[in-house]
């Protein structure tokens, strides 16, 4: 029997399935109103593996012939929408009151901590390259292995470097050729100079040391308070003391976490508790 070829929406049974495993897996809250998000990201799945239904897909993803599907599918979930230079306001702190502290002989070290497609982490880079006088470290990281391999290369199409400033575009990128016109590449050097992987914020972090400020931008936003607080609890301790969090400008931490001092909207400092 042939399939239908329009997108069929889960019932609340299917939904909810899929809720509670994206709940489990990333963290993330899906509320009801996603139910057309959930269907349209992942119905291309259902028949690229040949399912009739989300019920058979949600099998299926739990089978252990399913395993890489169950990645292919909650990476389709995540929203990854980013871009150079976004809230420029944590740029403007990032060069005017905290670099101007860290003298020659000092060691910054700075996370990206939902990096995405690395708009964001090609940005803080070029900042760095441009103003810190000491050794500085930038770490990136998203739960989406595939965003991950895509910040790796650092390629975008023109229209996406349109925020980055003129003087930097010109240092920092280069226009593709051949069947790279269109695009831009970040230089080698910068894409060098950042260290990318995977993590899930939902888990256990690893030991990849303490940071002087920590980028944690436009993610907590899916999250509810708990799962929110366990995260920050998560992000405290991973930084130095009185070191910097940069969150989105619609997050805040108010209610959620006693770990941080709000310096500015959207910016916080680790308490000193
Ligand atoms: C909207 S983007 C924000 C990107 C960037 N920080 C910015 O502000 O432009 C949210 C990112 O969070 C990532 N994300 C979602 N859940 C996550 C989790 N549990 N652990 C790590 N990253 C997660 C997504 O894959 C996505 O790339």
């Amino acid at each position: 029997m042939e399939m239908e070829s329009a997108t069929p929406i889960p019932t609340d049974k299917e939904f909810q399935l899929f809720q509670e495993l994206i709940q489990e897996k990333l963290g993330i809250f899906l509320p009801t109103q996603k139910k057309a998000l959930l269907s349209n990201r992942l119905w291309k799945r259902l028949q690229a593996c040949q399912v009739k239904g989300f019920s058979d897909y949600y099998r299926f993803i739990l089978s252990p012939q399913g395993k890489g599907e169950l990645n292919t599918a909650l990476e389709l979930i995540t929203t990854n929408e980013t871009y150079f230079f976004r809230e420029q306001k944590h740029f403007d702190y990032l060069q005017e009151i905290i670099l101007p502290k860290y003298r020659p002989g000092s060691n910054f070290r700075v996370w990206s901590a939902a990096s995405s497609t690395g708009e964001e982490p090609y940005s803080i880079a070029m900042v760095l390259k441009d103003r810190c006088q000491c050794d500085w470290e930038l770490l990136c990281s998203d739960v989406n292995r595939s965003v991950v391999e895509q910040a790796k290369i650092g390629i975008y199409p023109e229209m996406r470097v349109k925020n980055i400033p003129h003087d930097y575009l010109r240092r920092y990128c280069r226009k593709g050729v051949g069947p790279q016109q269109g695009n831009v590449r970040v230089v080698a050097e910068l894409r060098e100079s950042v260290q990318f992987f995977t993590l899930n914020l939902h888990e256990t972090f690893p030991d990849i040391g303490k940071f002087d400020l920590i980028f944690l931008r436009n993610v907590l936003i899916y999250f509810e308070n708990d799962n929110k607080a366990k995260i920050l609890e998560r992000i405290a301790d991973k930084l130095k003391p009185g070191g910097i969090l940069f969150v989105g400008h619609s997050e805040s931490l108010h209610g959620i976490s006693s770990r941080f001092i709000p310096l500015k909207p959207a910016i916080y400092q680790l308490s000193g508790r």
